[in-house]
């Protein structure tokens, strides 16, 4: 069977890590979390100071750091799964923090800071047999891709969900504020100049408000059985 590219693209908090993971699981294919990508980089510009009080970030400051900065993954031994790694150093859990989900839009927003996380992203799928999540795969890093899947749900549902997923890990956070974050998150991903959030127009689209885990990866499956098995 060829190997294709999987690209997965949709708002914040919809579920595409998972659907993505478990896809790359059943196909034997590589899995790369873009936005874990965008977060290391974002975890470094706070740990380096380069965000003022006010939340302003130094783009310069960051512009001029970055070339020094190794942001890859490293599977983990016991399941296998990628886990981020800046210059080394395991962030996988750092990175899932309210302070970084709340600083990594203006990060993710900077011309530079994409072109070096578009070039890496295109190394990772050079040999194809990958699925990427995040925001532009389908339409700025794999144009190409055989596969494009734009998912979707509503802001209240996104929001509910990362609420449980937050509390499950025993944080203590504040719903409304996941709400706000995570359209505040919808409207700078979808407003920023350089690779904008936006569906593909050939992506398949999927609203999984009202979906269980298994209609969804039925769905999923079926989508690239399709594709796999073209000519
Ligand atoms: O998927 P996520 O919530 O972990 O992504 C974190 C942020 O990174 C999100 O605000 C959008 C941005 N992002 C992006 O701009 N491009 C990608 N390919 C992936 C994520």
């Amino acid at each position: 069977m060829k190997k294709i590219i999987v690209a997965l693209d949709g708002h914040s908090s919809c579920g595409k890590s998972t659907m993505a993971r478990w896809l790359a699981r059943e196909a034997g294919y590589i899995y790369v979390d873009t936005g874990a990508m965008y977060r290391a980089v974002t975890l470094f510009a706070l740990r380096q100071g380069f965000f003022s009080a006010d939340g302003t970030l130094d783009a310069a400051a960051l512009e001029q750091a970055l070339p020094g900065l190794r942001v890859d993954f490293a599977r983990k031994a016991s399941d296998g799964l990628p886990r981020v790694q800046l210059s080394g150093e395991d962030v996988e859990e750092e990175i899932r923090g309210m302070q970084v989900s709340s600083h990594v839009s203006p990060v993710a927003a900077l011309p530079f800071v994409r072109k070096a996380m578009t070039a890496a992203q295109q190394a990772m799928g050079h040999e194809k047999g990958i699925v990427m999540d995040g925001r532009d795969i389908g339409t700025a890093v794999f144009p190409e891709a055989e596969l494009k899947i734009f998912v979707t749900a509503s802001a209240e549902v996104r929001a509910r969900r990362r609420y449980d997923e937050l509390t499950a890990k025993g944080q203590k956070v504040d719903y409304a504020e996941i709400l706000r974050n995570v359209q505040e998150r919808d409207y700078i991903d979808s407003h920023r100049e350089t690779a904008p959030l936006r569906c593909a127009a050939d992506a398949l689209v999927l609203d999984n408000s009202r979906m269980t885990r298994e209609e969804q990866n039925e769905w999923l499956l079926q989508a690239f059985r399709e594709r796999t098995n073209q000519d």
